[in-house]
């Protein structure tokens, strides 16, 4: 049976492959599909990060990743790009702080100044990137980059679209719009894979942002030395969102 899914669903465009998704997650995605329990999904999802970023004393595992500093920033500096003003960043999902961290110095490099702040879904991961970093612990947040509101908007917001599930990948960006990104502020939206599996690794953010009428006003990648792309960034500004 051919399944259809809804206009605001990634799966329902032609650009997107879903051989980016990563195994682990696709078991909610199914169970999602079944029986439409957000609540569940965001619950497995978190108790599985968790169990990854809390088993280890390693600062990039604790992000996520097995990159070691090198591969760090081949595949998170291309970020920075994006970064083009000085201000209030936000890290969507900022794990143990190192993104917020590195962002900041490799921001600096650029003449940027921006003063990190971090938002989690996870107390116990948040409560990490607090320990790390106790002169930011009140930076810091709990809450969902689907529904959280902050009392002051940021400069920048940093995200990527795999924090929700998919059906609400456009809702996220539409909610960080609307009221986590300042009006002349601008929202980087991020996919990272891993160079071990094979292409396509990670989400073709930008064309998927088009897809949905959004104005990219610029992108970046990295790529591993196999030639795998790992990183894709694409921004939006939020003073024009939309296309044409
Ligand atoms: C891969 S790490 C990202 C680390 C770092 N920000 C980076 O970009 O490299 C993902 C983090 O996002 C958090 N996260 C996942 N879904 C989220 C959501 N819906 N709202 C807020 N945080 C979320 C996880 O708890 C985890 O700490």
């Amino acid at each position: 049976m051919t399944r259809r899914f809804g206009a605001d669903d990634p799966r329902s465009l032609p650009i997107y492959d879903i051989a980016v998704r990563d195994p682990w997650v696709r078991p909610f995605d199914e169970a999602l599909d079944a029986t439409g329990d957000e609540a569940a999904w965001f619950a497995a999802v978190r108790e599985a990060l968790e169990a990854a970023y809390l088993a280890t004393d390693d600062p990039f595992q604790q992000s996520g990743t097995s990159a070691d500093a090198a591969r760090w920033e081949r595949n998170r500096r291309p970020i920075v790009e994006a970064i083009d003003r000085d201000g209030m960043m936000l890290d969507v999902g900022c794990a143990n702080g190192l993104l917020m961290e590195t962002l900041t110095a490799w921001a600096a490099e650029r003449g940027f100044s921006i003063e990190p702040h971090g938002l989690d879904f996870s107390e116990r991961i948040a409560a990490l990137a607090r320990l790390r970093y106790p002169e930011r612990a009140e930076r810091i947040k709990l809450g969902n980059s689907l529904s959280w509101r902050p009392q002051r908007r940021f400069d920048v917001v940093r995200t990527n679209l795999e924090f929700v599930p998919l059906p609400r990948y456009r809702a996220q960006i539409e909610h960080l719009l609307a009221h986590v990104v300042a009006p002349a502020g601008r929202l980087i939206v991020c996919s990272y894979g891993s160079g071990r599996r094979p292409a396509p690794r990670v989400e073709p953010v930008a064309e998927m942002l088009r897809a949905w009428g959004y104005d990219v006003a610029g992108e970046a990648s990295a790529t591993e030395p196999n030639g795998v792309v790992v990183t894709r960034v694409a921004w939006i500004d939020a003073a024009t969102p939309r296309a044409g």
